[in-house]
């Protein structure tokens, strides 16, 4: 292969395949979204599309975690495996694992958790079992992609300690324990400097520390120098097809900016990835690609798994499950138009969807009936990728409906379907809350089997639920262009249980139709075991969580306690177990250059169970950790880039003002005239993105964007040539 072929390899050949190689009989790889389903698209059409193959809609990751159950996150993964075997893709574009931060997030309903370690752990046996049908892993978005306002452009200002306790852990827990095949580099700077052209995290921390060997790719669009991005190790810039950059990057090679060799290594890590992932005859993974895909199957998954990542919130007089006999009203916006999945990329088209007025009869008014049955949520509009939402409540009307119906009877209950933390100011007034989260295709059966005690619900929040928004560590600040993560490592429970603050429901809080008792904790050597048994009538399935609390006098300041372990058993009435976990000297160590682990006596807990452990620590002296200074020079006329979005532009040059509006209303028109979840996030890439991200997208021409920022910079002449040039080639074109 000629140079300028390497080069040609390390971006996509579409939006969503490589460049193949003939000559070393090599052919595309394929990929697809996403975390939990397969959005596959025609492998011919670009980024902006309409449709997938239907695919098996399994809960999202805000569910999925509720479960704190590895296993099923294995049987997931297995099931999406054989469902891209079947639809022909070789990479799988998930999971995601980014931290919770703030709760506004738009995009939290695809992520984990507010917990580092049950973030990578979920992921991790995920994608062991994804890549065990043979299918590639892509874990993402590497790494402080916690917001999605001004995703593509967002600085993300955090100090050392915090990124290693909080922000990059699921990352290295999953890649060390699951080896992904693939890694992709988010959007957003961290200190300054875009996640593709961070060498620090692409090069230094994923391969030097952490020995990750596959590829690293851009997020769709991702990358702004080019040059830069080889260079810190991004190997494939995402989607393709359009030559980004690629003069630039072979003049930097020509005048000795970049190495040729990180162009050649860049190629040689894409073809040993196609070689190990791709539909190459004799390679191990593709031999391996025997599974059969059984939707009916999978759909019996995605129920399972829906019923238990439930997380029963509340349930004063056992008024669930429903008792035979009882009359239910059941009311509230999703009765009959459900919400089971989020918006953006992880958009599935799903195989099979039921509704739960076909699973649940409503026998009447609330005030006519022994229960009140309400279905709410939030709708499609209020959170997605591409923006975050504005606040945690929910819809005024339904606020009022729930109200209004705890007042007819006294005997309601509220259904909850959302992707993240909602504000409950009414809960008093009701007798029962159970969080469906967005639960999947088979999210409507699952419901009525958890209300009616056909499964007993056992998940357990995974995110804490605040009072009220203003509660949360990050509120004064999130919802800026960039982040200040001034709150350090205090996110989640974290933050709540250091400053002893009062919130709605904990992490790991979720109520069971049956109880399980804790009893004779002990600790031996490195080895936890514990009983638990099930007290109740019904059986039941418990996640059983390890906190290691941390020493009262430390030279750290430090959480109270820390998530460690946990695993999930399954219990008949009267059945008990013993649970046994492992320490490891991970289990204590903070970060300070390395990791370290500070003496004193630490305690572990697990449920009303707390043992006391004296660990010998390390030898350190430690390090007052800030955010970093880095370079955030404003831009002024004469200095803008492609790298600047056309909002921002607009309001130094009428042309650019006038693309706006025009391009606003093509959105419009593209969205059916409403500004609907599809026109924000459009919105957002588009007109809040910068332009050379449209340029990779294949959204505008190069010319084009060009001669818009040549325009707001005053560069009238240069503009105007852009634009001849631009109608120059599509004239030639045509
Ligand atoms: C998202 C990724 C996704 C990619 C391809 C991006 O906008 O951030 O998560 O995999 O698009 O659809």
């Amino acid at each position: 292969m000629t140079l300028r072929e390497k080069l040609r390899l390390t971006e996509g050949a579409s939006a969503w395949k490589t460049v193949p190689v003939p000559e070393e009989n090599l052919p595309s790889l394929f990929m697809c979204d996403g975390p939990h389903g397969l959005r596959m698209q025609d492998f011919t059409e670009n980024i902006f599309h309409k449709g997938s193959k239907p695919a098996t809609c399994f809960p999202t990751a805000v569910s999925s975690s509720a479960s704190f159950d590895t296993e099923l996150l294995a049987k997931i993964g297995k099931a999406i495996g054989e469902e891209a075997i079947e639809q022909g893709t070789d990479v799988v574009l998930g999971p995601g694992v980014n931290m919770k931060r703030n709760p506004l997030c738009g995009r939290n309903f695809e992520y984990f958790s507010e917990d580092p370690y049950l973030a990578g752990k979920l992921a991790a046996a995920f994608i062991n079992a994804l890549q065990e049908t043979g299918i590639g892993g892509c874990i993402k978005h590497f790494a402080c992609n916690n917001q999605e306002n001004r995703r593509m452009t967002s600085n993300s200002g955090v100090d050392e300690r915090t990124l290693r306790e909080i922000y990059l852990t699921a990352f290295e827990i999953a890649i060390k324990e699951s080896k992904p095949s693939s890694v992709m580099a988010a959007y957003n700077l961290i200190n300054g400097k875009y996640c593709p052209e961070n060498r620090e995290l692409l090069t230094e921390i994923l391969r030097d520390e952490w020995g990750f060997d596959g590829i690293v790719m851009s997020d769709w669009t991702a990358i702004d120098n080019r040059t830069e991005s080889l260079k810190a190790g991004c190997d494939l810039l995402m989607p393709g097809c359009h030559l980004y950059a690629e003069d630039e990057v072979t003049k930097d090679m020509k005048e000795g900016k970049l190495s040729k060799d990180v162009v050649r290594q860049a190629a040689n890590r894409i073809k040993a990835w196609v070689r190990k992932y791709g539909k190459v005859e004799g390679s191990p993974n593709f031999e391996k690609r025997t599974n059969k895909c059984d939707y009916d199957h999978h759909n019996t998954i995605a129920l399972k798994a829906a019923e238990c990542s439930a997380v029963l919130l509340k349930n004063d007089d056992d008024i669930l499950p429903i008792k035979p006999g009882q009359t239910v009203s059941a009311i509230g916006r999703m009765y009959s138009k459900l919400r089971y999945q989020g918006a953006g990329s992880s958009l599935i088209n799903p195989t099979k969807l039921s509704q739960i007025c076909e699973h649940i009869k409503s026998d009447g008014n609330p005030a006519d009936c022994d229960i009140a049955v309400i279905f709410t949520g939030l709708p499609d509009e209020y959170e997605s990728e591409g923006f975050d939402r504005t606040d945690l409540k929910l819809p005024p009307e339904d606020i009022k409906l729930i109200e209004d119906t705890a007042e007819a009877n006294p005997n309601t209950v509220v259904v909850i379907f959302a992707g993240g933390v909602v504000e409950t100011p009414w809960i008093d007034k009701v007798k029962a809350v159970l969080y469906m989260g967005l639960p999947g295709q088979a999210g409507a059966e699952a419901t009525k089997n958890l209300l009616y005690g056909y499964a007993n619900p056992s998940g357990k929040l995974a995110e804490s639920w605040c009072l009220e928004y203003a509660d949360c560590p990050s509120a004064d600040t999130f919802g800026a262009k960039d982040a200040n993560y001034k709150e350090g490592i205090y996110i989640g429970y974290r933050y709540y249980e250091k400053n002893a603050k009062t919130v709605r429901f904990p992490f790991g809080h979720g109520l069971s139709y049956t109880r399980f008792e804790y009893s004779k904790l002990s600790i031996d050597d490195d080895t936890v075991t514990v009983r638990v048994k099930n007290t109740g009538a019904r059986a039941g399935a418990e996640a059983v969580l390890m906190y290691v609390v941390s020493p009262e006098e430390s030279v750290i300041d430090r959480p109270k306690r820390e998530l460690k372990r946990f695993t999930k058993v399954y219990l008949e009435p009267n059945e008990e177990t013993t649970v046994k976990f492992i320490l490891d000297r991970r289990c204590f160590a903070v970060w300070q250059g390395s990791w370290v682990v500070p003496d004193g006596i630490y305690s572990i807990q697990i449920g009303d169970q707390i043992e006391e452990l004296i660990v010998d620590g390390d030898d350190f002296t430690p390090i007052t950790y800030t955010i970093p200074v880095y370079d955030d020079t404003p831009h002024t006329p004469g200095n803008f880039t492609l790298n600047d979005t056309p909002d921002f532009l607009s309001q130094y040059s009428l042309f650019a003002k006038s693309f706006v509006k025009v391009s606003e209303q093509i959105m419009l028109k593209k969205c059916g005239g409403e500004r609907n979840n599809h026109f924000k996030m459009m919105y957002s890439c588009g007109i809040e993105g910068p332009l050379r991200a449209t340029v990779q997208a294949g959204g505008i021409s190069a010319e084009l964007a060009k001669a818009l920022v040549d325009s707001a910079n005053g560069k009238h002449i240069d503009s105007a040539e852009h634009l001849l040039d631009m109608f120059i080639k599509k004239m030639k074109k045509d």
